[in-house]
C-alpha cells in the first residue's frame, strides 16, 4: 500500500520516511547495519564532520516501474563512487556489498513511500558517512557513521520539464586539484553563498568554469552539462574538477548506443557555448533540466531550444533514460537492479 501522498506536488525537499540503515565504523570495522526509526543522530560535541567538514555522500533514485516492480539504477556505480570519496577525506570506505545491501533494505523496509509509476515523483536515496568521533587537532576522526535515508522527491527544479536560465558565476567550484571531482559535503558548503546569490537575482544555477583559466566550461553546483551542436552531435565537457555524474555517462552511452547520435566528452571553451543548440543539466536529481538562457554579467546566450520546452535532442535522451528507469525502455545489460 503506498503512503497517502500528494505525489504530484511534490518539490525536491526532506521529508522523514518511517525508516533509515546505520553502520558504525569503530576501532577499524564497520558494525552489522540495522534498520532504525529514529532520525536524528547522536554525536560527539567535537565530531569530525562538525569540525573539519569530513562527511561525503551520494544520491541515487528508487523507480516503481510500469509493471509494478521497485528498482534502482545502476547503484554499483554509486558504491563505487563513494568508496572514491570517502578515500579522498581519508573517511573509511564501505565495501559495494554493504552499500548494496543497505540500499535493499532501506528501500524495502521504506515501500510505501516509493511514488506510484506515472507520478512524476520518485524515491530519492541519500548515503553518507561522515566522522562521528571527536577530534581536535587536524586529523581524521577515529570513528564514523554509515548512515542511508530516502525521501519522495519531485522535480529538482521548479516548473519541471520547464527550460531554466542560470548565470555564469563569478566564485569557483572546485580547484584543479582539489575535490570537485568527489562527493565531499563541503563543496557544496562553498557553494551556498554563490547559490544564493544567483537564486536572489532571479537564476536557477550558476555555470562554473574552470578554476585555472575561467575559460573552459566546468559544471553547475548539482549537475553536469550536456550540449547539442547544431548538426546533432552531444558534446560533454571534460575535466577533472567536476563530479563524474553516473547520470552523464549513462547519457553518453544512451546517445551512442541507442540513438546513434554522435558524441564528444572533450574540454567546452566557454566562447563555444553560444554556438550549441541545446544545454541540459544532468544529474540524478536534475534528470535532464533544459536550460534556456545562461546569463554572462547581463549579455544573454539564448539557445535557439528556446525557453518553452525541451529541444528535440535532449528530449529524445530525457524519455530514453526515464524510459529505462520505469522499465518501459530495454537498457544495456547491468543497469537496472530490482529491490526483492
Ligand atoms: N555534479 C554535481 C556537482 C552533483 O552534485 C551531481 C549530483 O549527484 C551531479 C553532477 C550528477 O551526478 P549523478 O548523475 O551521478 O547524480
Ligand atoms: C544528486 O543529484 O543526487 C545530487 O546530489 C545533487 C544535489 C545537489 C541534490
Amino acid at each position: 500500500m503506498a503512503k497517502d501522498i500528494d505525489w504530484g506536488s511534490l518539490g525536491f525537499q526532506y521529508t522523514a520516511a518511517d525508516y533509515r540503515v546505520v553502520s558504525k565504523y569503530k576501532d577499524g570495522k564497520w558494525s552489522d547495519l540495522e534498520l532504525t526509526t529514529d532520525s536524528t543522530v547522536h554525536i560527539s560535541e567535537c565530531a569530525g564532520v562538525l569540525q573539519y567538514a569530513q562527511t561525503v555522500f551520494e544520491g541515487l533514485k528508487a523507480y516503481r516501474t510500469a509493471d509494478g516492480k521497485i528498482v534502482t539504477f545502476r547503484p554499483d556505480l554509486n558504491a563505487q563512487r563513494l568508496k572514491d570519496s570517502a578515500e579522498r577525506l581519508a573517511i573509511p570506505a564501505v565495501p559495494e556489498e554493504m552499500f548494496l545491501e543497505a540500499l535493499d533494505m532501506l528501500v524495502k523496509a521504506n515501500e510505501e513511500y516509493v511514488p506510484p509509476y506515472g507520478s512524476g515523483a520518485t524515491l530519492y536515496v541519500r548515503p553518507y558517512i561522515y566522522g562521528s568521533g571527536p577530534v581536535i587537532g587536524v586529523a581524521p576522526a577515529p570513528e564514523y557513521e554509515f548512515r542511508m535515508i530516502c525521501m519522495p522527491v519531485g522535480p529538482y527544479f521548479k516548473g519541471g520539464a520547464k527550460p531554466i536560465v542560470i548565470k555564469v558565476s563569478d566564485y569557483d567550484r572546485a580547484a584543479p586539484h582539489g575535490t570537485g571531482n568527489i562527493k565531499a559535503g563541503l563543496n557544496y558548503a562553498m557553494s551556498l553563498f554563490a547559490g544564493e546569490q544567483a537564486h536572489a537575482e532571479g537564476f536557477s544555477e550558476n555555470m562554473y568554469l574552470d578554476a585555472a583559466t575561467r575559460t573552459y566550461v566546468e559544471e553547475t553546483g548539482g549537475a553536469n552539462f550536456l550540449f547539442i551542436t547544431k548538426d546533432g552531435k552531444v558534446v560533454t565537457p571534460k575535466s577533472n574538477s567536476i563530479l563524474p555524474s553516473i547520470t552523464r555517462r549513462s547519457l553518453m552511452i544512451v546517445a551512442k548506443d541507442i540513438l546513434g547520435l554522435e558524441t564528444e566528452e572533450r574540454p567546452v571553451p566557454f566562447e563555444e557555448v553560444p554556438e550549441f543548440a541545446e544545454c541540459g543539466l544532468c544529474g540524478t536529481a536534475a534528470v535532464i533540466s533544459p536550460v534556456g538562457k545562461i546569463n554572462d554579467h547581463g549579455k544573454e546566450i539564448c539557445f535557439p531550444s528556446g525557453m518553452e520546452e525541451m529541444g528535440p535532442t535532449i528530449k529524445k535522451l530525457y524519455d530514453t533514460l526515464t524510459g529505462i528507469q520505469m522499465g518501459t525502455v530495454e537498457g544495456p545489460e547491468g543497469w537496472i537492479r530490482e529491490i526483492k
